[in-house]
């Protein structure tokens, strides 16, 4: 069994110093965050430091790996490279580290989201977006929100993404949109 030191040293070894240090402040606010809303802080700091540890691998390793585990090749197009990561990610987190179902899926998703998303799931989705290194329009009020209304935020979250792709001239991955349907359908206050 894996213990957070040893895990942080394997993530460091796969990750450009940009890259490892958002993990360890991905890490801090999702610890945060646990503690905020009484979820398990053990499984949400490492959610939170393991969530990008694929983020770097080059097109041949995706290749590779989509063969070996016998996954859709459509996860290599275009569209879907924001999503690759966490879906090999998942794997790996559950072979080597022997991370439970819920933890697989949060670091599976954390880019876009899933409808009816646990607790943990948000808590990794959120903390990703709003690390204290992070600046872009609007994260002030995410912030705040994070810690006031969780689904609220994550909906203000995606909202923001979306604007921010348009003006790029580019669309949000569908699970997103699901994300976001869901939780307009389902969030009170
Ligand atoms: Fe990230």
């Amino acid at each position: 069994m894996w213990n957070i030191e040893e895990i942080k040293k394997d993530v460091r070894s796969n990750l450009s110093d940009y890259r490892y240090n958002h993990s360890l402040r991905v890490m801090e606010e999702a610890e945060k965050l646990a503690r905020h809303y009484h979820c398990n802080v053990e499984k949400c700091k490492l959610c939170g430091l393991t969530h990008d540890m694929c983020k770097e691998l080059r097109d041949k390793d995706n290749e590779e790996f989509i063969k070996k585990y016998n996954l859709s090749k459509e996860l290599l197009n275009p569209e879907n490279k924001n999503i690759i990561h966490g879906v090999i990610a998942s794997i790996l987190v559950k072979e080597k580290y022997n991370f439970t179902e819920d933890m697989t899926l949060a670091i599976k998703y954390h880019t876009t989201g899933y409808p009816n998303m646990d607790l943990l799931a948000k808590i990794v989705y959120l903390a990703d977006k709003i690390e204290k290194g992070k600046n872009y329009p609007g994260i002030e009020e995410e912030r705040l929100l994070a810690y006031q209304n969780i689904d609220k935020a994550i909906i203000l979250c995606l909202n923001n993404q979306i604007k921010h792709l348009k003006e790029k001239n580019k669309v949000i991955n569908k699970m997103g949109y699901d994300t976001l349907k869901f939780l307009e359908q389902n969030t009170t206050d």
